[in-house]
């Protein structure tokens, strides 16, 4: 069986989960459900990210401890994915122990390697991004001053201690190397070639540990020590499948397939991440794909914005599929997606109510009226068996190469020629008969192909779809690419109507 690893970042708890979040965790959760229908052995990770000066002073600021101010808050991602019918195999928390170990299993390796060493810092760090910075990449203020963070738009701060720095600046030639036998690593391609643009620009080695903060993982060898938030969190990905635990099992599950990430975090995933493990003798993932920001009012939406959109409150609006389809659907993965409100009811509307919608309503309307509610036999000949059988190629491929949007496109290429194929044929209009019979039995064997390849975007939405038709079983069950050949619908089967999928919202 094909193994299939994917994570997603794992989400800072200052925040509650919002929009930018679930953006890249209904992407995760869409690309594993598609690799459940091919058969392969998925784990799908995601969690929560809790050390760091950024937690401790959110921590602060709410009064409580850092381990109480995480314990309130990891819960609510954990329940905001089961709301947005996230079937994750696993919810990491860096507070755990089974994360920790992995983390001190990997400093040690990283330190014994003789690439973790004991230096003088000094620099400007952004506590928002819990990174450091240098002059040349900072913006300037009113004052011309280089100390406003490019992407926070706030001060950075000063710091000096004498730190632990990771020898990145050693590892320039490995990962060009690397990424050279590995050219498909990254993707999109424009996304990766930033990353590689990183690196020939020339690698600084990065300090991995403070002293003036004690809310993290202490370092095995020097406990005045705590990791440096990033080192920590990157390790989840090995903590997960089993990594620190004195085995060599974690290599049932790596390296990981695919890292989902945002554009903003490629440093630290394409080029730290990746150095670390090959100084720690493991092999580094085999892919990274890399999203845009989902932008409200053009700025990256976040708590320090002001501009979060809350996804629980959408889907009351919208439904939880129309939600779904809207965040994979809209954007191309890789590029920046602006949402309005104008934009996911234009989507929906077109896509949803008038499409699929449409089309699920006029088969069980015509199948009640000239064919006693009992569905008919598809026609091995049907035009329609060729377009299944490309949307399926595309579809395929576009998940094959985490593009949703253009697998979800395919996807609608046969709801659109399903309907086309109605309005030629106009079934509404002739006598009961062999001609209506056979234009309803396409129609119905399409919807059925359709409810398969529309499950991972919208797992309830595809189930009743199924249902309606009169198939038995689940969709869940159904194996890829054998579910999607022509000619399996059940003649006989019992179609309902039911009440509209997707009920035509007015602006
Ligand atoms: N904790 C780090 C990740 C550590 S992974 C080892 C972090 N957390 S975050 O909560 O700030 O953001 C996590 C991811 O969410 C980032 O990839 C970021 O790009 C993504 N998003 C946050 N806001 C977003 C949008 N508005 N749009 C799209 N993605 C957004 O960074």
């Amino acid at each position: 069986m094909t193994r299939f690893y994917v994570t997603t970042p794992i989400y800072y708890v200052n925040a509650e989960p919002h929009l930018g979040h679930a953006y890249t965790t209904i992407i995760g959760d869409a690309l594993t459900r598609w690799h459940r229908l091919l058969g392969d052995d998925v784990k799908f990770l995601t969690g929560t990210d809790e050390h760091g000066l950024k937690i401790q002073q959110a921590a602060e600021a709410a009064n409580v401890t850092p381990q109480e101010f995480t314990d309130s808050i990891a819960p609510k991602f954990a329940e905001a994915w089961k709301k947005l019918n996230i079937a994750n195999d696993d919810f990491i928390r860096t507070t755990e122990p089974r994360h920790k170990a992995a983390v001190a299993e990997l400093l040690q390796r990283c330190y014994d390697a003789g690439d973790i060493e004991l230096d003088k810092f000094a620099g400007k760090y952004c506590v928002a991004c819990e990174e450091y910075y240098q002059d040349d990449e900072l913006d300037k203020d009113t004052e011309g001053e280089a100390n406003q963070c490019p992407i926070h738009h706030r001060a950075v701060e000063f710091f000096e201690e004498e730190n632990y720095f990771f020898r990145l600046s050693r590892f320039e030639d490995r990962l060009l190397d690397w990424y050279a036998a590995h050219p498909t690593a990254m993707t999109p391609e424009q996304r990766g070639n930033e990353a590689i643009g990183l690196i020939k620009s020339g690698l600084r080695d990065f300090s991995i540990s403070r002293t003036s903060l004690d809310w993290g993982v202490p370092l095995p060898w020097d406990d005045k020590h705590v990791t440096y938030v990033w080192y920590d969190a990157l390790t989840n990905y090995l903590a997960a499948v089993g990594f620190g635990d004195g085995t060599d099992a974690y290599k049932d599950n790596w390296p990981a397939d695919f890292h989902l990430i945002g554009k903003d975090i490629v440093r630290q995933h394409c080029v730290y991440w990746p150095a670390m493990l090959m100084s720690a003798g493991v092999e580094p993932p085999k892919g990274w794909a890399i999203g845009g920001w989902l932008l409200s009012g053009g700025e990256k939406m976040s708590k320090t914005a002001g501009n979060v959109v809350n996804p629980l409150d959408l889907i009351d609006d919208i439904g939880l599929d129309g939600f779904r389809y809207y965040v994979l659907a809209d954007t191309a993965y890789g590029n920046d997606g602006d949402f309005t409100w104008e934009g996911l009811v234009g989507r929906y509307n077109s896509d949803l109510a008038n499409n699929l919608g449409n089309l699920a309503a006029r088969v069980a309307t015509v199948v009640a009226k000239k064919c006693d509610g009992l569905g008919t036999a598809p026609d091995p000949d049907s035009p329609l068996a060729a377009v299944a059988t490309q949307a399926y190629a595309d579809t395929a491929a576009g998940w094959a190469t985490v593009q949703p949007s253009r697998a979800l496109d395919a996807t609608w290429s046969l709801i659109r020629a399903t309907n086309g194929h109605l309005e030629v044929n106009e079934p509404w209009k002739s006598e009961p008969g062999a001609d209506v019979d056979r234009v309803m039995g396409d129609a119905l064997e399409a919807l059925r192909i359709v409810a398969v390849l529309v499950h991972p975007a919208m797992p309830d939405t595809a189930q009743a779809l199924w249902e309606r038709i009169g198939m038995t079983g689940n969709v869940v069950d159904q194996r890829l690419p054998a579910a999607a050949a022509w000619g399996q619908y059940t003649a006989g089967s019992v179609v309902t109507k039911g009440d509209a999928l997707f009920p035509r919202i007015k602006l």
